[in-house]
C-alpha cells in the first residue's frame, strides 16, 4: 500500500513538473501574452462543465462579452489548457487582429474536426476546408443571388399574412408565451419555400402522403428542433424513448423526402420548366451548367448541402429576430420610431395582401430593392444591425494557426503591438467581446440602432463572419428579417407581457430576464412573453 502511495506520488510529482517546464516554454513562445488557465479549458472534456474557477471556463464563457478582455487589458487573451495537453486557444477581440485572419484563409483555415457532427446528410460547405470547401462555395453561391432574394421576401410575405389572417384572425390583442414559438414556424415556412420550394403553411392537413410515415412539415420541424439530440447520443442511443425514435425517424423521412425532390427535379422535362429560384433547383442548376463536369456534386454532397443550409439558416434567423422583438418591446421609443418610419414607407398603411402578393413578385420588384437599398427604410436595417451586435448568434468563429505567426493588437491604452501565435494554435474570433468594446460601442449594453446611423466602426462587427468564408446566408437573413420587423411592426404595437410573479421588478431586472440566454449550438433566447395589440 505503501509503495503504491508513494509510485502514485513519484508519477504525480513528474508529471506536474514535466507540465510546469512545458508551460514555461509555451509562455515564453508566446512572449507571456495574458492567459487564463483552468485545468480543462476549452478542450472537450472543460467543455462539458460549468464555470468552476480553475477547472472549466464554461460553455457560455463568451457571454462574458467584453468582460475577461478588459479584465486583462487586452483585446487578445489565451485560454489555455493543462489536460489532456497544454493547448491554447486565441480569444480573439480586436478589430485588425480579426481583420487578418478573416482576410487569409491560406494561414487561418477552419479547423473542420469541430464540424463533424454536421455531416449528417454528407460532406458540406460549412464542414470542409480547402479544394473541397472551395468547389462547394462556387456551386452553392450562384444560388443565394437575387431570384433568390426575390423569393425570399414574397414567401416572408405569405407566411407572415397566412398567420395573420388564419391563426391570428381579428383578435385586437393576441399574447404570446414565448415569441420563438411563432419565429420558429414562421421561419421554418420560410425557409422551406426559399430553399425546397415547398410551401407549408399554419392550417396544414395532418396525413402523411403514401410511402411516407411523417409528411414533410413534420419531419422538418422535428429535425429543425431536435437535431441537438442526434449531435450529442450516439446512434444506440437513438433508439431508447419515443421522443428519440421519433426524431430518428424524422431524419429518416426527410432524407426520403430530399431523394424525392432531387429526382423529381432531375427528371422533370424542358418544357415544364418554369423558372424556380429556390435554393435546391440553383444547386442543381449550377451542377448542369458546368459542361466539364468536375463541378458536379454527388447527391449525398447535394443533400448535405442542402441541409446545411436548413441548419445554418433557420435557428439563426429565428433566435435573433426573437431578440429584436424582444427589444424593441423593451425600448418602446425604438419601436415608435421604426413604426414611423414604415408609415411613411407604406403611406395608405395598407401592407402588400395575401392576394397581391404574386403580383408583388414582379410588377412591384422596384419595391422589393427599394425598400432595403433605399435609405427610406434604414431603421429597420439598423435595428436589425443593432440587434446582431448585442446577440450575435453565432458567438465564436473557430479558426486555427497553420504557421508560426503574429496578429496585430491595438491595447485598451492604445498602444500597437503584435501577438505571436504558433503555428497550429486555435484561435476564436470572439464576437460579443468584440461586439461590446466600449471604444467601439459607447454603452455597449444599450440598444440604440441609431448607432448605425452615420460613420460605424465596420471593422468591430462581425455577426456573418467575414472574408471569403462569411455567412452565404447573410442577404437571405437580412431580407427576411426586414420583412417580417416591417410586417409584425406596422399592424402591432408590442409589449412585454406582465406577469404577476413579475410586479415591482426594475426595467434593469426585467431586461436581463426577459434577455436571458443560453449557449445552444447558436445564442438562444430563454423565454420571451409578449403581447401583440392590434394598431
Ligand atoms: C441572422 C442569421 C444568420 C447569422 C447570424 C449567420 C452567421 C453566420 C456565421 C457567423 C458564419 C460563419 C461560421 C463559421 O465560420 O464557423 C456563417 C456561415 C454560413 N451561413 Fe450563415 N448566418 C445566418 C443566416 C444564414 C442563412 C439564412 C443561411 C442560408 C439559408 C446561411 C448559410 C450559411 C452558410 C452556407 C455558411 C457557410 C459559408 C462558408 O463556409 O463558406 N446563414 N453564417
Ligand atoms: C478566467 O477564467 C475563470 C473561469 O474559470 C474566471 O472565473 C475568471 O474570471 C477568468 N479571468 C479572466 C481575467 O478572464
Ligand atoms: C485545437 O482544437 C482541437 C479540437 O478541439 C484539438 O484537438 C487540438 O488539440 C487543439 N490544438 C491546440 C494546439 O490546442
Ligand atoms: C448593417 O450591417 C451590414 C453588415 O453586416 C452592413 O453592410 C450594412 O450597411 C448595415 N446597415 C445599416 C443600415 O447600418
Amino acid at each position: 500500500m505503501q509503495t503504491l502511495l508513494s509510485l502514485a506520488a513519484t508519477v504525480c510529482c513528474l508529471f506536474i513538473v514535466q507540465r510546469y517546464f512545458q508551460i514555461r516554454r509555451i509562455l515564453q513562445t508566446i512572449h507571456y501574452q495574458p492567459c487564463n488557465w483552468t485545468l480543462f479549458g476549452l478542450s472537450r472534456l472543460g467543455s462539458r462543465f460549468p464555470r468552476i474557477t480553475f477547472i472549466s471556463p464554461g460553455r457560455h464563457y463568451q457571454w462574458r462579452k467584453y468582460q475577461d478582455f478588459s479584465a486583462l487589458g487586452s483585446n487578445i487573451f489565451v485560454m489555455s489548457a493543462i489536460v489532456p495537453t497544454v493547448s491554447l486557444n486565441f480569444q480573439v477581440a480586436d478589430p485588425n487582429a480579426i481583420k487578418d485572419v478573416i482576410g487569409s484563409r491560406a494561414r487561418f483555415p477552419k479547423p473542420v474536426e469541430l464540424y463533424k457532427p454536421l455531416l449528417f446528410f454528407g460532406d458540406n460547405i460549412v464542414a470542409s476546408e480547402h479544394d473541397e470547401w472551395k468547389r462547394y462555395r462556387k456551386i452553392s453561391a450562384p444560388a443565394f443571388t437575387e431570384p433568390n432574394n426575390k423569393l425570399v421576401w414574397d414567401e416572408t410575405i405569405l407566411v407572415i399574412n397566412d398567420l395573420f389572417e388564419n391563426v391570428w384572425g381579428n383578435q385586437d390583442e393576441i399574447v404570446v408565451d414565448h415569441i420563438l414559438e411563432v419565429l420558429m414556424p414562421a421561419t421554418l415556412f420560410i425557409i422551406s419555400a426559399a430553399e425546397f420550394g415547398r410551401r407549408l403553411s399554419w392550417n396544414d392537413e395532418v396525413l402523411p402522403p403514401p410511402g411516407h410515415q411523417m409528411t414533410f412539415k413534420g419531419a422538418l420541424y422535428l429535425v429543425s428542433h431536435d437535431y441537438l439530440f442526434k449531435l450529442i447520443l450516439p446512434n444506440w442511443a437513438m433508439g431508447l424513448t419515443q421522443r428519440l425514435r421519433n426524431v430518428n425517424l424524422a431524419f429518416d423521412e426527410l432524407e426520403r423526402y430530399m431523394v424525392e425532390m432531387i429526382h423529381d427535379r432531375k427528371n422533370r422535362s424542358p418544357d415544364d420548366v418554369k423558372p424556380k429560384y429556390d435554393l435546391l433547383n440553383g444547386l442543381l442548376d449550377a451542377c448542369e451548367g458546368d459542361l466539364s463536369g468536375n463541378s458536379k456534386l454527388t447527391e449525398r454532397e447535394l443533400m448535405g448541402n442542402i441541409f446545411v443550409f436548413l441548419l445554418a439558416g433557420h435557428e439563426t434567423t429565428a433566435h435573433t429576430l426573437c431578440f429584436a422583438f424582444a427589444l424593441l418591446a423593451l425600448y418602446p421609443k425604438e419601436q415608435e420610431k421604426l413604426y414611423e418610419e414604415i408609415k411613411t414607407v407604406l403611406p395608405d398603411g395598407r401592407l402588400p395582401t395575401y392576394e397581391d402578393a404574386n403580383s408583388l413578385i414582379f410588377t412591384n420588384a422596384y419595391f422589393i430593392q427599394n425598400l432595403i437599398e433605399d435609405t427610406s427604410l434604414t431603421h429597420d436595417y439598423r435595428t436589425l444591425n443593432e440587434t446582431l451586435r448585442m446577440f450575435p448568434s453565432i458567438t465564436g468563429i473557430p479558426k486555427y494557426s497553420a504557421e508560426d505567426t503574429v496578429l496585430p493588437m491595438t491595447t485598451p491604452s492604445g498602444e500597437k503591438v503584435f501577438v505571436p501565435v504558433p503555428k497550429g494554435s486555435n484561435i476564436t474570433l470572439h464576437t460579443p467581446g468584440l461586439h461590446y468594446n466600449p471604444k467601439y460601442w459607447p454603452d455597449p449594453h444599450t440598444f440604440n440602432p441609431s448607432r448605425f446611423l452615420g460613420d460605424w466602426p465596420r471593422d468591430a462587427f462581425l455577426p456573418f463572419s467575414g472574408g471569403v468564408r462569411s455567412c452565404l446566408g447573410r442577404r437571405f437573413a437580412e431580407l427576411e428579417s426586414i420583412v417580417a420587423l416591417v410586417m409584425f411592426f406596422s399592424k402591432y404595437n408590442v409589449e412585454i407581457k406582465e406577469e404577476p410573479q413579475f410586479a415591482g421588478e426594475t426595467f434593469e431586472e426585467k431586461k436581463e430576464r426577459v434577455l436571458s440566454t443560453i449557449p445552444r449550438l447558436t445564442l438562444t433566447p430563454v423565454r420571451i412573453p409578449l403581447v401583440f395589440k392590434r394598431r
